[in-house]
């Protein structure tokens, strides 16, 4: 097939080509760069010898994507788009809404009536285990209410939606991911996470370990959970990147929706986290108990059943090889794709 993967040089969608290219399949990335560089593409041709056709444009531009569109359909046409371009980061999008509204939403829309038009109706999407807001039940089912708490969340649960009745109304063959918490690298060290500021626990480790930053805060050890500190259902990226492509291959022929989880169903706590890479990389990596963060929840967890009975996916992956990518992927590219690459 030839897939169009939309942000597919960030640290999520450069993983997926791989996946994809591994497989067989033809890979051109779109993506406007605001979050990643080439030198990932760079990579991913160094791990797998293919490198991914790539357009430099932003979502929102559409003449970009009709000329995108129109220069496939001459070889044939994209036979499915994995849609992971987005801006992803809680803490800015309370302070910037209509920025993540403009970029997520417009951005989307402006996409999938391009596919439309061109006929390409067939779309893998990027969501998040962050729009069932705080659970009710645990583990959390896809049939958990959908609440987000802040506006990222939101975008993803509108994005939803909107994707949920343009499948119905033309006949769209939708698959929506609900990514726990990604984490580690591809075990060459060549791509990973490259956060400028990392907001998420294991890239912070990562760049503590490193010796970037000093020491990490454990947001609260007062929690409801075993040791007092958070827990969360962490999975490998790259275990997270087959899911995309099984879903692509595996799913049921013509018009059809599914919504999966995608998640291990175990949780750790993030004390053990920090433990797990203390013994990866060597060494203590220091480490203090801060107050909570706001909006956080005690416990993350997946019901992770439904995806494996109906795509037969599940990670193949625990915590050893998550610690132990995400500290290669840091030890050689102490200052991610800017800096370099160390043996
Ligand atoms: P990332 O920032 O590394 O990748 C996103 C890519 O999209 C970047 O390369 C960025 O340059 C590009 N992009 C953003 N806006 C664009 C636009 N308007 N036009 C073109 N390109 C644009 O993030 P990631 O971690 O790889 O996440 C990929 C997707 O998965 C996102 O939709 C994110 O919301 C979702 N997700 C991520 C996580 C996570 O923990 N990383 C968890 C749940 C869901
Ligand atoms: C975050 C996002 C969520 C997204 C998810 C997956 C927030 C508020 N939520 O959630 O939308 O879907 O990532 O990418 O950002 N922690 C520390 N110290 C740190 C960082 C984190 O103790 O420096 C703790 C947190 O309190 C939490 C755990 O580590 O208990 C994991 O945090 P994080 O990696 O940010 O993921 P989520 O909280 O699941």
């Amino acid at each position: 097939m030839h897939i169009l993967v939309t942000g597919g040089a960030g640290y999520i969608g450069s993983h997926t080509c791989i996946e994809l290219l591994g497989r067989g399949h033809r890979v051109t990335v779109l993506d406007n760069l605001c979050n990643s560089s080439t030198v990932s593409l760079d990579r991913v041709q160094q791990i797998c010898g293919q490198r991914p056709a790539f357009v430099e444009a932003d979502l929102r531009d559409r003449p970009a994507l009709e000329s995108l569109f129109a220069e496939a359909a001459k070889t044939g046409g994209f036979d499915a788009v994995i849609h992971f371009a987005a801006l992803k980061a809680v803490g800015e999008s309370v302070a910037q809404p209509l920025r993540y509204y403009e970029n997520n939403i417009s951005g989307s829309i402006c996409l999938f009536e391009v596919m439309e038009k061109h006929g390409c109706r067939r779309l893998i999407f990027s969501s998040s285990a962050t729009v069932y807001g705080l659970p009710e039940k645990l583990p959390i089912s896809e049939s958990e209410s959908i609440k987000p708490t802040n506006p990222y969340g939101h975008t993803k649960s509108m994005m939803e939606q909107v994707l949920l009745d343009t499948a119905a109304a033309h006949a769209w063959n939708v698959t929506l991911l609900r990514y726990f918490n990604p984490v580690g690298a591809h075990p060459s060290g060549l791509i990973g996470e490259d956060p400028e500021f990392p907001n998420n626990l294991m890239p912070f480790v990562a760049q503590v370990a490193a010796g970037r930053r000093p020491k990490v805060t454990i947001f609260g050890d007062d929690w409801p959970t075993p040791d007092g500190t958070g827990v969360r259902d962490y999975l490998h990226v790259c275990d997270l990147a087959a899911a995309h492509v099984d879903a692509l291959e595996k799913a049921a022929p013509g018009a059809a929706t599914a919504i999966y989880n995608v998640g291990t169903g175990t949780g750790y706590s993030v004390k053990q986290m920090i433990a797990a890479f203390e013994s990866a990389c060597g060494h203590p990596v220091p480490s203090v108990i801060g107050p909570r963060r706001d909006g956080d929840v005690p416990t993350v967890v997946a019901e992770a059943s439904l995806i494996r009975q109906r795509l037969g996916w599940e990670a193949k992956l625990g915590l050893q090889e998550m610690v132990r990518d995400a500290w290669n992927w840091q030890r050689r590219n102490p200052m991610g794709f800017k800096g370099a690459l160390l043996d």
